[in-house]
């Protein structure tokens, strides 16, 4: 199953770290998947060994350990992470967060990092009140890093106020609203193609492509994470169902199609399966036999163009349709091109040559291709791709609202 987020969870010191294990507790029955990150002065705390327990995965402390830098390198902690929290976030972290000290593993990967940051503080109330730990507060809310609490009430040194580390749903339902896991499609319907097309040549060969459905996979789970009902129409690939989607497995272009036909009428329609253009005129009832010919030639006919056939139904068309260009050379100018003949709303254009690993690999470089323009997006996962689409399928959907 695919999680609903990855969070990077960074502990710093306090007695409210004891928290931090009900968070991921409840975090983990929320889809979500932790990594922690424990400073020194959480350990004084909670155990690795707890953590490691909750978590499900190592625990990693030591900036300068060979086998934490070895196994997983901080750049990668944070690369492989939608969004990083520090919950308790301690006065003093805080404090080397706003001035861009790096001197232990928690301060260096938020240094390094380009995700998002999330800070959930901690302390004594006069500690929180202080002016250096409000200006550092600032400091951070103007750098985009979300701040949640703290609440106030009984603090654990005795005194009263604010300080109280925010209760683990609290921090859950900010985690979800900054990753945009609202339900901002809810009432929607959404329909993915994913994977290759099997095009037989008779009853045990057949025409295929290097396609592996991660990417159409992760859009169909992020677009029903934001709560679409959503239908995946899956060629043969190795991934599992995503959860909360339902799941059509097909095996030529023209079953993918009565398939993406029966599903309408939908509101989005995202194709990202790569079907094959073109299919065995005629398949074999028999298995071919050679019959000792040293050639051989295979009649093609064109299969059907799911897209184009989506955006151009006079009496069905999803009020958004996008597809993807996969393109080896002038990849946006192809893909303006395709826009244009398909009749679909937008492209996402991705330059599949071999040196990029696009095909079958994790990553993926979009350009998308609309009327109004092109937007390179950065190098990305292709499940930080598909979280990204989504919430932009929703805005655009909810600004045509409007
Ligand atoms: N597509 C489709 N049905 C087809 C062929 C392509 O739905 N028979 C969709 C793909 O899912 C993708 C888009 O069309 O969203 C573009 O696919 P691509 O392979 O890049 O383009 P082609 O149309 O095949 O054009 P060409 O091979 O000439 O680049």
């Amino acid at each position: 199953m695919i999680p609903s987020a990855r969070i990077l969870l960074i502990v710093s010191g306090g007695i409210a770290a004891y928290k931090s294990l009900e968070l991921i507790r409840r975090g983990r029955d929320r889809g979500m998947s932790f990594r922690v990150i424990l400073t020194r002065g959480g350990a004084e705390f909670v155990t690795p060994l707890s953590f490691a327990s909750i978590s499900g995965e190592k625990v990693y402390q030591e900036l300068f350990s060979l086998t934490d830098e070895a196994e997983m390198g901080h750049i990668r902690l944070s690369r492989e992470a939608d969004l990083i929290v520090v919950a308790p976030a301690s006065a003093d972290l805080l404090a080397k967060m706003a001035h861009g000290l790096a001197d232990d593993l928690a301060s260096t990967t938020l240094l390094a990092t380009d995700k998002p940051v999330m800070v959930a503080p901690a302390m004594n109330v006069m500690m929180w009140a202080n002016a250096a730990t409000q200006a550092n507060i600032a400091t951070l809310r103007a750098r985009g890093v979300d701040v949640v609490g703290p609440g106030s009430g009984d603090l654990a040194c005795g005194e009263e106020g604010s300080g109280r580390l925010s209760e683990p749903h609290d921090i859950l339902d900010a985690i979800e609203r900054v990753l945009g896991h609202e339900k901002l499609l809810s009432g929607l319907k959404a329909l993915v193609t994913s994977g290759p097309t099997h095009e037989p040549i008779d009853p045990v060969r057949y025409i295929a492509n290097r396609s592996s459905g991660k990417q159409g996979h992760a859009i169909a789970a992020a677009l029903a994470k934001l709560g679409a009902e959503t239908l995946l129409v899956s060629g043969p690939t190795r991934e599992a169902d995503p959860a909360g989607v339902a799941v059509r497995h097909v095996e030529t272009a023209a079953q993918m199609l009565a398939a993406c036909e029966a599903a309408l009428p939908v509101d989005i329609a995202v194709c990202a399966a790569a079907v094959a253009d073109w299919r065995p005129a005629r398949a074999g009832n028999q298995k071919l036999k050679k019959n000792g010919a040293n050639t051989k030639s295979l009649d093609l006919t064109a299969n059907p163009d799911i897209l184009a056939t989506l955006a151009q139904s006079k009496t069905a068309r999803p009020r958004l349709v996008i597809g993807f260009a996969a393109e080896t050379e002038q990849v946006v100018k192809h893909a303006e091109e395709k826009l244009k003949k398909k009749g679909c709303d937008w492209i996402l254009a991705n330059d599949v040559s071999e040196n990029t690993g696009t095909f079958g690999g994790d990553a993926n470089t979009i350009h998308l291709v609309s009327a109004s323009g092109v937007e390179d997006w950065p190098t990305l996962s292709k499940q930080d791709v598909a979280q990204r689409l989504a919430r932009r399928i929703a805005d655009h959907l909810r600004g045509a609202h409007a």
